[in-house]
């Protein structure tokens, strides 16, 4: 069932700014990962869900309810996170969670509570006076502690220590159990892949990829980087794999395969005479990363 579906939205600030066109959809139970470089839209996205702004055309929903004329009764089910926070200086961190709660009709501390004891936060401290983790903590209970069923989360663990971060996954991973569907934006590559069943990449205001991380993960392609001792051999191989990456001045190869194929390489180079083989790592931030640079799709 599709919880959170955005069709043909666009939101044109000028000068090429702003989400052009973007459609996707997040599953029940499903967590998905927002990724792509400042500016590319990933807030826009967000805060368009939330109901806080108009689109230009195109629709978003939550739960079949449209985000902009209903956004009064989508928040009731939604947990948000906004990525640039806000807070009344002058309250301390509990005060401004009860005010929260009130507002919000809850009457329930619970989950609030359970969740300052394990971010380990004082609560005691006015938001003036807290540290960028701490009121990114403040954040995270706010949008927790009425435990909705839908998590709208922009760059939740900015300004987190890496102890914090990673209790912070494992809270995702809690609430992932729980059925929860979730977006998240992040730029943190390790968190996207701990966390995420499926990742759109959003560049320029526009959806450019989307990958099922449980593909990423087990990926049977391999790359191999080769040098030959002479060009003949150089030669050879570049005719036999016309598609795959050769520099001519250092008779280096560049091959990817699928595992399947591996012998067949094998016996390709048997003859041949070389200088070094050796398998090149694909992390998955390599694989993302390619997608933050100046080529318009990769
Ligand atoms: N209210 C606004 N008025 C004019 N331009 C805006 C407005 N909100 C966002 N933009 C522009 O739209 C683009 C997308 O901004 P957005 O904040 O959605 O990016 P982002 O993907 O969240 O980036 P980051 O990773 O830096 O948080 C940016 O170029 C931004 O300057
Ligand atoms: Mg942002």
């Amino acid at each position: 069932m599709q919880i959170i579906t955005v069709k043909n939205f666009t939101k044109d600030y000028g000068n090429e700014k702003g989400v052009f066109g973007v459609s996707l959809h997040v599953e029940e139970g499903e967590v998905y990962g927002y990724l792509g470089p400042n500016g590319a839209g990933k807030s826009t996205t967000l805060r368009h869900l939330m109901g806080f702004s108009k689109p230009d055309s195109g629709t978003l929903s939550i739960n079949d309810l449209d985000s902009w004329k209903d956004k009064t009764d989508i928040k009731k089910d939604v947990g948000y996170l906004p990525g640039e926070i806000a807070l009344p200086e002058d309250m301390t961190g509990i005060e401004y969670l009860k005010l929260i709660d009130k507002l919000r009709k809850t009457n329930d501390l619970s989950y609030a509570n359970e969740l300052i004891e394990y971010f380990e936060l004082d609560t005691q401290v006015k938001i003036k006076n807290m540290s960028k983790g701490m009121k990114q903590k403040i954040a995270i209970i706010m949008a927790f502690m009425h435990d909705p069923k839908i998590l709208l989360l922009d760059e939740p663990t900015s300004g987190l220590d890496p102890l914090m971060q990673e209790k912070f996954i494992n809270l995702i991973k809690r609430e992932k159990q729980k059925g929860k569907t979730i977006i998240l934006s992040s730029h943190i590559f390790e968190e996207i892949s701990k966390l995420c069943d499926r990742v759109g990449i959003l560049k320029k205001g526009k959806l450019i990829k989307e990958v099922v991380m449980a593909d990423l993960r087990h990926t049977k392609n391999k790359t191999y980087k080769i040098e030959f001792k002479n060009e003949n051999d150089f030669n050879k191989i570049r005719d036999l794999y016309p598609s795959d990456v050769f520099k001519a001045d250092k008779n280096q190869a560049i091959i990817s395969i699928v595992d399947e194929e591996i012998n067949s390489l094998i016996s390709n180079l048997s003859s041949c005479d070389l200088l070094f083989l050796k398998e090149e790592k694909h992390t998955l931030e390599d694989y993302f990363m390619k997608f933050y640079g100046d080529e318009e799709n990769v």
